[in-house]
């Protein structure tokens, strides 16, 4: 069944629930990126703009059905506040009992209130039914704009919708579904995808997936590791991880096969620890008191050039240890190359998109997601529970 879209909604003088994703980052009170928020505004405006009652919903951090008092959405709430322009939004204390419902009930046409961190409950994770039934008693019509936990089956995004007769789609997960649908279905060629992050297990289904559908697969960051040492070498201290080794041989294998070319550092960057202030230029095989924190420069040069010509390019994970400025290089050479690309870019993935924040880039990509677990899995193929649960 077709997906409605927010517009196609009746909002005026009904409690709208839309759950949205503002697990942003915090330093004590403060949100340091307010990126999820500002995504979402579109939709929430629209909502306010029709007269809905807005109720908005969302976790924040993995407080495992406790009251964790640092991972209240407050600072979400006064964020929210300065970007609407209004004096305040409401935060309520829970967001499910007599207090959530007696704030939602207060509300006007064209007013919105925050509920307090769903995972308060450890029920929203289990996608409890009968947690589910006291949220859909805050709720009229039910949106999600949640794009970055519609991978999750949890009680908002998965069980609540499938009780609620009218729902829909906001404008910011339309807009993350629309950008990754033309890289599932019709990308231009070369299609390159850039992998990097600590660890091939988190990326094994994704890795499977794109060696069907890409031209060149460039692998960096400590993921990196584990495919050199499947090739026999020695990666000193390096993050590797053991038991991997056949998959990556079996990774390695499948993208010969199937003709992709599946590129990996030639050169890297090292270090002694993770605040060594200076990199040493290195080959492959290291001693044992180093460790690989960055593809060194050749490779960078390799990788850039490669994405630099690409008709469409999707970048998950940092090339190495960016966040320490020695060994930033080959994450902002593939930043910069990927804003140079004439292709179609899209950029998802927490580091990998606070890298291209970092080196003020974010303006130059075709699409930068909000969601870095939820697009692997869509590129995956699989289905997000968040996104059925609208049908
Ligand atoms: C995210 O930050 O990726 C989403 O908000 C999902 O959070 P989670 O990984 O804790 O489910």
């Amino acid at each position: 069944m077709a997906i409605r879209s927010l517009k196609e909604l009746a909002l005026g003088g009904r409690r709208v629930f839309c759950r949205v994703d503002f697990n942003v980052p915090l330093d004590g009170t403060t949100v340091t990126d307010d990126t999820r928020i500002r995504e979402s505004l579109p939709t929430i405006e629209h909502i306010l703009a029709e007269g809905g009652r807005l109720v908005l919903a969302s976790h924040l951090g993995r407080p495992k059905g406790k009251r964790v008092p640092e991972m209240s959405l407050e600072p979400a709430a006064q964020r929210l506040a300065e970007l609407l322009g209004i004096g305040e939004v409401v935060l309520t204390d829970d967001c499910i009992g007599d207090g959530a419902r007696k704030v939602v009930g207060d509300l006007r046409d064209g007013q919105v209130a925050l509920l307090e961190n769903l995972r308060y409950h450890d029920e929203e994770e289990k996608n409890d039914e009968a947690f589910a039934r006291e949220l859909a008693k805050l709720c009229d019509v039910y949106v999600n704009d949640a794009f970055g936990s519609s991978h999750r089956a949890h009680a908002s995004v998965a069980g609540l919708p499938k009780l609620i007769g009218e729902k829909g789609a906001g404008f910011l997960l339309d807009k993350e579904l629309a950008a990754l649908d033309k890289l599932r279905t019709e990308p231009a060629k070369p299609y390159v995808a850039v992998l990097g992050g600590a660890k091939v297990s988190d990326k094994i289904g994704v890795i499977e997936a794109l060696l069907t559908k890409v031209d060149v697969l460039v692998i960096g960051g400590a993921m990196a590791n584990t495919f050199l040492a499947a090739q026999g070498h020695s990666m000193g201290k390096s993050l590797v991880e053991e038991d991997k080794l056949p998959l990556a041989r079996a990774v390695l294998q499948k993208a010969d096969a199937r003709g992709v070319q599946l590129l990996l550092p030639t050169d890297l960057r090292v270090g002694t620890g993770l605040k060594d202030t200076v990199a040493v230029d290195s080959g492959l095989d290291l001693d044992a008191t180093s460790m690989a924190l960055d593809v060194g420069a050749e490779t960078a040069k390799r990788y850039a050039d490669v994405v630099r010509k690409a008709g469409a390019v999707f970048w998950n994970g940092p090339m190495g240890l960016f966040e320490n400025p020695a060994f930033a290089a080959g994450t902002l050479a593939v930043a910069e190359a990927m804003a140079a690309c004439p292709g179609f870019t899209v950029v998802g993935g927490g580091d990998s998109v606070a890298a291209i924040q970092q080196a003020g880039l974010a303006s130059k990509y075709d699409h930068v997601s909000t969601g870095g677990g939820a697009s692997l899995e869509y590129l995956e193929g699989k289905k997000l529970p968040g996104v059925e649960a609208l049908r």
